[in-house]
């Protein structure tokens, strides 16, 4: 791959990626290792996904790390992911903020294991006045789940009569969601050769760009997301209007 990051045009980053990170359990299984062992290296990948976003200049982010799903693996799996997130929360804290970087956390958060929890509480909180890039993990994250949660939300102030059901708008609602603040990704990545969305950020992928590429996530280098935004960049936007309505 020869110089792919000079073919990027920096005026037109997308300023949200998201990445579905797939294939660990696959790359390790290709190494004869257990599935933690991809989990592992898993968190090389993370590094260098983040290291080379916060390097062009993309302002967020968003890697799908633990989905409301993955709950009902291998109790041994579960726990390993799990120890993994607060070892890396604790230890990737300093880089986080060597490199201005502020981690933020979308999904049930609270019902995570109180340690886990815990960490990411400390990460999100010691980083905070970070702002060069938002690094946002979602965990025991699911798309449906915060369809739910932020129905409910504009429910329960409809019943108090701070609004009136007329008045909720798509705004509204994305600002009810755990994205709220965040904007929506114009491109979604997913490792590992699957085409799914697999229940990450319905909403908000409305007119996101998505891309497959097959690597296992515990090989995706600096040079894959490159390749992920050249590809991008040379698609056309139009969000449902005609290439002739559109201004360069
Ligand atoms: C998907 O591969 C990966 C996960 C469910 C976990 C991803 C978590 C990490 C890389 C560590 C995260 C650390 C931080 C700090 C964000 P899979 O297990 O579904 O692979 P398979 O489809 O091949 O089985």
């Amino acid at each position: 791959m020869m110089d792919l990051k000079s073919q990027i045009n920096i005026e037109k980053l997308p300023r949200h990626i998201a990445i579905i990170m797939d294939g660990n359990g696959r790359w390790a299984k290709q190494h004869g290792k257990p599935r933690v062992f991809g989990h592992r290296n898993g968190v090389i990948a993370v590094r260098e996904a983040t290291e080379a976003a916060a390097e062009l200049g993309v302002e967020f982010l968003t890697l799908y790390a633990f989905s409301t799903e993955n709950w009902n693996r291998p109790k041994l799996e579960v726990n390993a992911l799990m120890r993994l997130l607060v070892e890396t929360l604790h230890k990737e804290v300093e880089t986080l903020n060597k490199n201005d970087i502020r981690l933020q956390a979308i999904g049930d958060i609270r019902n995570l294991p109180e340690r886990t929890y815990q960490a990411l509480l400390q990460g999100i909180e010691r980083t905070k006045n970070n702002s060069r890039m938002t690094l946002v993990l979602a965990l025991n994250y699911s798309s449906r789940w915060e369809v739910v949660e932020a129905s409910r939300s504009l429910a329960r102030q409809v019943l108090a009569g701070e609004i009136r059901p007329e008045e909720i708008s798509e705004q509204m609602f994305s600002d009810a969601l755990t994205t709220g603040g965040i904007p929506d990704p114009e491109l979604l990545i997913r490792t590992s050769g699957e085409n799914r969305i697999s229940n990450f950020l319905l909403w908000q992928i409305a007119y996101s760009e998505l891309y497959f590429t097959p690597v296992f996530w515990p090989d995706f280098r600096k040079e894959h997301l490159y390749q992920a935004i050249i590809d991008f960049q040379q698609r056309e936007r139009r969000f449902g209007k005609i290439s002739e309505q559109l201004v360069q």
